[in-house]
């Protein structure tokens, strides 16, 4: 499917000066965002060290995949108490999300 046939979605940050990114749904955080448009750290990228945490704050717009097992693993360790608690790594923009760094 092309960028241009896809509806896009929009994340955005509370505590950041950062404006919101807009992708076509459906692509992976990982993979268009960096210090230059989020506050959200990467180290991984592969759903394992945690540093990209975030706390889902609001969706819009769609709907949010649920965790996969993996990902859960990762959450119960760093983040046991939040079950708005996701990493960022392992999202794709399905919905229009506005997002916190925990990391
Ligand atoms: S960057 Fe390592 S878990 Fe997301």
């Amino acid at each position: 499917m092309s960028n241009q046939s896809r509806p896009f979605k929009e994340i955005s940050y509370s505590q950041s000066p950062l404006p919101p990114v807009t992708l076509p749904e459906g692509e992976w955080l990982a993979d268009h965002l960096d210090v230059g448009n989020s506050p959200i750290l990467f180290g991984c990228r592969t759903g394992i060290c945690g540093t990209c945490l975030i706390e889902i704050e609001d969706v819009s717009d769609g709907h949010l995949a649920d965790p996969l097992p993996d990902e859960l693993e990762v959450l119960d360790i760093v983040a046991p108490a939040n079950p708005r608690a996701r990493l960022a790594c392992q999202l794709q923009l399905t919905a229009s999300l506005k997002v916190k760094y925990l990391g």
